[in-house]
């Protein structure tokens, strides 16, 4: 399934006109179906939950959105985000904060870059939508060296303890200040 970015179909100046390949949407009936077929690979099962095991129940909860991650229209990953106040790591954050779930890319488009270009359209987007909220927190499982790297790398910082409250062993949690100055976007 292809989609036009949503820099193509409105007018900008002839020198912005160049789409970006990689870009964020919400989950809507276009994107719904592709949406539900990402995988991860088996080894990668315990770090997150697959939209198809989700979905629904990110859909019906209002303080959640589902995300769609496409690359030159086609759907390549996903994310949830999470505005409960206890959303993360069951914990209190003193800034207006918003959680990121379920991060993740195809395992057939993975290692090509769109991760960490997803993360900076991710964090282009809430900036723009939510400029309320300050820090975008998320839990990443000490196994992850991957995931965490790249969260590093975008610069995400730890945020406290390690959490042990899930099935999979203990996590990182991790926040971003989205007050900060904005980086170059990275277009793959
Ligand atoms: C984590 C994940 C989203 C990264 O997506 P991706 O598109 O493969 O990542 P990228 O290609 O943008 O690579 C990001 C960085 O991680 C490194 N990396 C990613 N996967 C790697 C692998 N399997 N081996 C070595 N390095 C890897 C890349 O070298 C890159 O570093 P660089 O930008 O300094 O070169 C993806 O692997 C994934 O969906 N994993 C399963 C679900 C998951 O664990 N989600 C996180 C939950 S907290």
């Amino acid at each position: 399934m292809h989609l036009d970015s949503p820099s193509t179909r409105r007018a900008r100046p002839s020198h912005e006109r160049r789409p970006p390949r990689l870009w964020v949407t919400r989950v809507d009936d276009v994107t719904r179906q592709a949406v539900l077929t990402l995988t991860v690979a088996e080894g990668q099962a315990g770090f997150v939950v697959a939209p198809r095991d989700d979905l629904t129940d990110i859909e019906a909860d209002p303080c959640s959105e589902a995300h769609a991650v496409l690359h030159d229209g086609e759907v390549v990953g996903f994310y949830h985000l999470d505005f409960h106040p206890l959303g993360i790591a069951e914990r209190a954050f003193p800034q207006p904060s918003c959680g990121l779930r379920s991060f993740l890319i195809d395992t057939r488009h993975q290692g090509r870059g769109y991760g960490r270009a997803a993360m900076h359209a991710l964090i282009q987007d809430l900036r723009a939508r939510r400029p309320d909220v300050q820090r975008l927190n998320l839990t990443v499982n000490c196994r992850n060296v991957h995931a965490r790297a790249l969260y590093l790398a975008v610069g995400f910082t730890d945020a406290g303890p390690l959490f042990h409250g899930g099935p999979n062993g203990p996590q990182h949690v991790m926040s971003f200040d989205l007050t900060r100055a904005p980086e170059k976007r990275v277009n793959r």
